[in-house]
């Protein structure tokens, strides 16, 4: 089931310039930063009273992150939405006999020790969907 989201992810082209905006400008607590090296991705996470955001910036240029901000011309924005499930083979399965489509089906490795799943743009409005479930 699906309890919640978990954070709003942003692609960055400078993680230390969007960490100091984050922070200094809104104000938003840093949680830490993590290297992901299965999702090729360096992140930052950062939380206000309600909403958690996730920075996302490419590990050594490349993956789906440097696609992302190769598309978009060098320039950031919003990347994905993540929902918090509290059993993630269950929410596929329900969610595949709905008929949506998933990038990747298995789970895999998350920031913070998650499983970690992705719902494809096109079943969702155009919104690249997460789905995480915590260790
Ligand atoms: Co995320």
């Amino acid at each position: 089931m699906i309890i919640g989201v978990d954070h709003i992810a942003i692609a960055v082209s400078d993680l230390h310039q969007a960490i100091a905006r984050f922070t200094q400008d809104l104000g938003l607590a840093l949680e830490g930063q993590e290297d992901v090296v299965s999702a090729q991705t360096s992140t930052a996470f950062l939380s206000s009273i309600t909403t958690r955001f996730e920075l996302v910036h490419p590990l050594a240029d490349q993956g789906p992150i440097q696609k992302f901000l190769d598309q978009h011309k060098g320039k950031g924005g919003l990347h994905h939405i993540c929902f918090l499930s509290d059993n993630l083979i269950q929410d596929i399965e329900i969610l595949k006999k709905k008929s949506y489509v998933f990038i990747q089906d298995t789970p895999s490795d998350g920031a913070h020790g998650t499983k970690v799943v992705w719902l494809h743009p096109k079943s969702c409005d155009g919104v690249l969907i997460e789905l995480a479930q915590k260790p």
